[in-house]
């Protein structure tokens, strides 16, 4: 039998753990997140989320992962022969969500070079009506260089499925130990640029000042343990792969700390970035904040290039390091999904790394060209709803209820833990995992399908 991949080194590993995690949720995601549900005080359902439930479902996968050494299918099945399918059903989210995902990169990619050429238009709130996506390239325009979305789009799959390719030593670790620190420079450029606007202080203002009121509604709790759950990667059977390659002598929970409050810190800071440059805007407009305010994708596709239209000489080179730290923090989240899949694929079938890419990352390819078309924005807005809704809390609910419940895997997954970990798990991890997920996840569920089917 062939041996398993290994990481080279301890470091390559949580690069690669954290990559994953910081994503576009972290930059897009999270800023309006917080700021819709309760600002400053959306950190205390956030925080609990991330204790109660991100961390130890970290630790959960990472020690499942380097436990059983397989990608998540693999793994479910060496847990219990009948659980096989949860793995693939995770697999099969993972797969969903980068055929969607590779398309925001491919527009960061673009709105990059837009930042200079301000090809989005005066107005640019088009974007939203799908009018980038109609672009076409005119001979001899200037900047066609980027024309709509299709070559960028090409250029994420190109560039990721090539480092799928060489592995998880070469590819995934190399790319990661160079993407992740790059992206931390240029996100500190960003923020410290960004504080220091005039009328920052109120944007911060905005996005810190706490809204008590909100903190006993529900839809905020869910609010705060999506957030946890898309921008952690859990759930998504993507961190058991990963910590599949982990060496045998590896502090799981240790990386699993390191990973959890990397990602929460990124996006804080990436809060205070977003919302100072929002204050910039709005002292300039001698408006509020709330006025400037837009969620989700608009406010980097919408918001970003409007401010840059403004002040163009001011912005464009400001407006670049913007647009390529999503495009690294979006490649380094869509190399891990994807793997997600090759992996299970060439632990299921035993076929190469090279064809499980070939064919798991071509086909993926192929359907995220559907949503570069006109129709695609919508399409993919109703995917990223479905996938979050259902997906996310669905397969958290299912699997944690299995593990801590069905299967009774939590004595032997803390043990297994303890034994290589510095800090040893408390109960604190096993009531998480046997009594608040479950719960709150379980409420999560009940309140969307009567939501949904009411
Ligand atoms: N965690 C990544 C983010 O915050 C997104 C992601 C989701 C990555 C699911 C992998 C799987 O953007
Ligand atoms: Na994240």
């Amino acid at each position: 039998m062939e041996t398993r991949s290994q990481w080279g080194t301890r470091a390559g590993f949580i690069l690669a753990a954290v990559g994953s995690a910081i994503g576009l949720g972290n930059i897009w995601r999270f800023p309006a997140v917080a700021y819709e549900n309760g600002g400053g005080a959306f950190l205390i359902p956030y925080l609990f989320a991330l204790l109660t439930a991100g961390i130890p479902i970290l630790i959960m996968e990472f020690t499942i992962g380097h436990k059983h050494r397989g990608s998540a299918p693999l793994s479910f099945r060496r847990m219990n022969k009948k659980t096989e399918v949860i793995g693939w059903w995770a697999v099969l989210v993972a797969f969903v969500i980068s055929t969607y995902y590779s398309v925001i990169i491919a527009w960061a990619m673009s709105y990059s070079v837009f930042s200079f050429n301000l090809n989005w238009g005066e107005d640019t709130g088009g974007f939203l009506m799908g009018e980038y996506l109609k672009r076409t390239v005119e001979p001899g325009e200037i900047g066609s260089m980027v024309p709509g979305v299709l070559i960028p789009l090409l250029l994420v799959w190109v560039i990721t499925l090539g480092i799928l390719f060489k592995g998880v030593k070469k590819g995934i670790e190399i790319a990661n130990r160079i993407f992740i620190p790059a992206l931390i420079v240029i996100f500190l450029i960003i923020v410290i640029r960004a504080i220091t606007l005039p009328g920052a202080l109120d944007g911060l203002e905005a996005f810190f000042t706490p809204d008590f009121s909100k903190i006993m509604s529900a839809d905020v709790w869910v609010a705060a343990y999506g957030q946890i759950f898309f921008s952690l990667s859990i759930a998504f059977a993507i961190m058991i792969t990963y910590s599949s390659y982990l060496p045998k002598k590896s502090d799981i929970t240790n990386n699993a700390f390191i990973t959890g409050f990397g990602n929460s810190s990124f996006e804080i800071l990436a809060g205070i970035g977003v919302f100072g440059i929002l204050g910039f805007m709005a002292a300039q407009q001698g408006v509020g904040v709330d006025e400037v305010v837009t969620a989700g994708i608009g406010l980097a596709f919408v918001v970003f290039p409007e401010i840059i239209n403004q002040f163009p000489g001011l912005n464009s080179l400001f407006g670049f390091l913007f647009f390529a730290s999503l495009v690294l923090a979006g490649l380094s989240s869509l190399i891990s999904i994807t793997e997600t899949y090759v992996a299970g694929l060439v632990d299921k079938f035993k076929i190469s790394r090279t064809k499980a890419v070939a064919f798991g990352g071509g086909l993926a390819a192929l359907i995220s060209l559907l949503f570069a078309t006109q129709g695609g924005l919508y399409f993919l807005d109703a995917a990223d709803y479905f996938i979050n809704q259902f997906g996310v809390a669905l397969i958290g609910l299912v699997e944690v209820v299995l593990i801590a419940w069905i299967l009774r895997q939590l004595k032997g997954i803390k043990e297994h833990a303890n034994d290589i970990s510095d800090i040893k798990l408390g109960s604190w991890w096993t009531i998480s995992l046997t009594i608040i997920t479950p719960l709150v996840l379980g409420f999560m569920m009940v309140r969307l399908l009567k939501q949904n089917l009411l």
